[in-house]
């Protein structure tokens, strides 16, 4: 047996963070993770692998849309999945042995098994009992189940985001039940890769939450990539027959019941957090109403010395959120002062191109009452975005009527998730649209587009 200040429970981006930070803090940590490899959903099944996949793809349909336009004629272009697949392997390696690096540097211990919480301070892995002072559960989240709808990613048929990673070969037709962040970034990928890829959403507009006029430009973008889109369906089940698949739904305006086929059917209708297991029941761990762990305001639990970060606490599911309040946690446990700024947490969507959010829409503002401009800047007037052919799209700032302070701003464009972290750094400094109109940006680069957006909040952007 031995004894730690801190036991993380998982070691994904939140639970191995927030290990790295108590051990730079002084603290002996060790992580539990059942898994073969440390990095969680987000590296092993979830972003790495769908970063992978979703930039070769691109890469694929870049030759067969643009190059021959800039001279560069490749011709035929073959895709061959089985390296395809190697490569997304060898990306989600070379991530996970790094986090393996970076615990063996901090001399984080790695209890490898799945963890019970047999009393607060004692965890247990396997047939050991470790003591610690404090516990932190980072146990993520798992695909939600949708009523009607068997998933078996071994046979490939009907798959969640796992399975549709490692599909045996690509696919003639897919359905992508729910347009959400995985529906769309997994469902472009098999389109740009020859996929049929048919998306059926339950409400009338793809993306739900984010900005009105995002999620229009966004829909008539993947539209003409060739993504077709099947708006306000609720889907009731899913047959599956020989090597196919029938989609049952109910068209939420009529009322009438349809159906559609393909090769593969993708489940994407959220996720849930994840802590079973852990035996919290017994421990009397109180949690919400929709599943979470309920946590104070220094992400302590009902039980003291038993803390919850990321996807199993409230919150966006976002590996970078989870991040954060690992880093925060580690702090709070250490004895200083952990902070996490809900309002600054952008939410990028990796597609071509990216869409990123950060603040407030301007919807929720005006539900809100608030009092707001909007500066708005097309990269059709941006030189560097058309010269790389990707000029459709645009950024919009969102700004306080009155003091100028930015609440929000909304970009569908080529960088955007990189884009978007300048305001978050003006939003963190509390900053006017006017800091960012008056600062000096590059030429030419597609961040120009955001200066022009901040410049349209004042007295209007040059290039329009
Ligand atoms: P989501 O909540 O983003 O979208 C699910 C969609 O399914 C919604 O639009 C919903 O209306 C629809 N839906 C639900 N039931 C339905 C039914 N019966 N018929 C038709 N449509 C139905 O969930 P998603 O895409 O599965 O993502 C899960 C989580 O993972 C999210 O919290 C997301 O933020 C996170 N994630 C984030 C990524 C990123 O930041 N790039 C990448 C992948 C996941």
């Amino acid at each position: 047996m031995s004894t730690y200040d801190l036991i993380v429970i998982g070691a994904g981006p939140g639970g191995y963070v927030c290990a790295i930070r108590a051990a730079q803090l002084g603290l002996k940590v060790a992580c539990v993770e059942g898994r073969e490899t440390l990095g969680g959903t987000c590296l092993n099944v979830g972003c790495i692998p769908s970063k992978a996949l979703l930039h070769a793809s691109h890469m694929a349909h870049e030759t067969h849309e643009n190059f021959a336009k800039m001279g560069l004629n490749v011709g035929h272009v073959e895709i061959d999945w089985q390296k395809m697949q190697a490569y997304k392997a060898e990306t989600v390696a070379g991530n996970t042995k790094g986090i393996e690096f970076l615990f063996k540097k901090n001399k984080i211990d790695w209890l490898k098994g799945w963890a019970v919480i047999e009393a607060p301070g004692k965890v247990k892995v396997g047939d050991t009992t470790h003591e610690a002072k404090t516990v932190v559960i980072a146990t993520g989240s798992v695909s939600s189940a949708l009523k009607g709808v068997t998933v078996d990613n071994e046979a490939g048929i009907v798959v969640d985001s796992t399975g549709v990673l490692a599909l045996p070969k690509i696919p003639a037709s897919m359905v992508v039940i729910g347009a959400g962040v995985i529906g769309l970034e997994l469902g472009s990928v098999y389109a740009r890769l020859g996929t049929q890829v048919t998306v059926v959403e339950y409400l009338d507009a793809i993306t739900p939450g984010m900005d009105g006029e995002v999620q229009k430009q966004f829909q008539k973008i993947l539209t003409k990539q060739g993504l077709k889109f099947v708006l306000g369906a609720a889907v009731s089940g899913v047959e599956t027959t020989d090597g196919a698949a029938k989609v049952s739904y109910t068209l939420r305006k009529d009322n009438s019941e349809q159906a559609l086929e393909a090769e593969v059917v993708l489940v994407a209708t959220g996720r849930r957090p994840y802590a079973d297991g852990l035996g919290l029941d017994s421990l009397g761990v109180q949690m919400t109403d929709r599943g979470y762990v309920k946590v104070d305001g220094h992400w302590q639990t009902s039980v003291p010395g038993i803390y919850a970060i990321g996807d199993a606490a409230p919150g966006p599911m976002l590996a970078h959120k989870a991040e954060d309040e690992g880093m925060a946690v580690a702090e709070v446990i250490a004895g200083k002062h952990g902070h996490v700024n809900y309002d600054v947490i952008p939410g990028v969507i990796y597609t071509t191109p990216e869409v990123a959010a950060v603040g407030l829409t301007e919807e929720a503002a005006k539900a809100a009452g608030r009092k707001i401009k909007v500066g708005k800047f097309p990269f059709m007037g941006n030189a560097r975005a058309k010269a790389v052919m990707q000029a459709d799209g645009f950024v919009k700032l969102i700004a306080d009527a009155d003091t100028d302070r930015i609440l929000g701003c909304h970009i569908i464009g080529p960088n955007a998730g990189e884009m978007i972290h300048e305001v978050c750094v003006a939003m963190e400094f509390g900053a006017a649209a006017q800091d960012l109109a008056l600062t000096c940006h590059a030429h030419p680069t597609t961040s120009e587009a955001v200066r022009e957006a901040a410049l349209a909040c004042g007295d209007g952007a040059i290039h329009v």
